[in-house]
């Protein structure tokens, strides 16, 4: 018998622990997200709309289910996050005609609605930390998560300039470089921990639009529960409640 619940009990654990397997990245590192956290989502909002959609669109989100969500009157989205439309109603579209961006940048910049599902947040955590300074890139700046990518370091006044550093080591009789880290040059308006902590609420906020539902979904989920639980205890009282006279 107890053989039976071991095994049962693993069965059930399986599914999650090969799901904490999948997905994610390769990154560096993880990054600890909570959609739930308003005020998290609310901050990363602010850079997200200040500093990436001028060049990327959010096409399938609208700015009314936004302000809903995070709690955010309207009057102060329309006022402080809306660049490229004047109605609340709308999707988050983008200032540039992407023709123009890919001429510019040789690549289109990306609708960043679902990127955070497709790359997964850990990847752009990562690739949001990774510039570096580069003299042979046109822009004087590379990326260790996307080598030669052509997204400028749009974030470089707050990061700051790092370059990366590497050691010699040996291997199999040859020398070879080693990335060991990254190392500020320039300091940027925040400090190395400010800005970890601007980009985990920028992915936070990039993983809520990819997935608004998520937020009702999972308050849902734990009123099932409640329900369930709450139905149990009666359906248990009123087989009491029959059985009473049988036995
Ligand atoms: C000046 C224009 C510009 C701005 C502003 C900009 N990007 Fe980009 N972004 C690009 C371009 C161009 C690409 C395509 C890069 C490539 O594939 O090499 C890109 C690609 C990306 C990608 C995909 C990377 C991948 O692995 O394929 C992500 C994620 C991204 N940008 C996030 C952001 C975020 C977040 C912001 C705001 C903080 C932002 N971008 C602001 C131009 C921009």
């Amino acid at each position: 018998m107890r053989k039976i619940i071991v095994l049962l009990i693993a069965a059930l654990l399986l599914p999650a622990s090969v799901y904490a397997a999948g997905g994610g990245s390769a990154g560096a590192d993880r990054v600890d997200l909570d959609v739930h956290n308003r005020v998290s989502l609310q901050r990363g909002a602010r850079i997200f709309h200040n500093y990436c959609l001028s060049c990327h669109s959010a096409q399938y989100m609208r700015y009314g289910r936004m302000a809903d969500d995070l709690g955010l009157p309207r009057e102060v989205v329309e006022e402080n996050l809306m660049f490229t439309t004047d109605s609340i109603y709308d999707t988050m579209t983008v200032a540039m005609p992407p023709e123009d961006a890919e001429q510019w940048y040789g690549q289109a910049p990306p609708d960043l609605t679902l990127i955070a599902r497709s790359h997964g947040p850990d990847h752009i955590y990562n690739f949001m930390r990774s510039f570096y300074r580069d003299d042979e890139r046109p822009s004087g700046m590379n990326n260790r998560e996307l080598s030669n990518t052509s997204m400028p370091h749009v974030l470089v006044e707050l990061q700051g300039v790092q370059e990366a550093v590497y050691e010699e080591v040996e291997v199999n009789g040859e020398t070879e470089q080693r990335f060991v880290g990254f190392e500020i040059v320039r300091e940027g308006s925040m400090s190395p921990r400010e800005y970890d902590r601007a980009m985990t609420d920028l992915v936070n906020y990039m993983t809520y639009i990819s997935e608004p539902a998520r937020l009702k979904r999972e308050k849902l989920g734990l009123w099932v529960i409640i329900f369930l639980a709450v139905f149990t205890v009666l359906a248990y009282l009123l087989k009491q409640e029959y059985w009473k006279d049988v036995h």
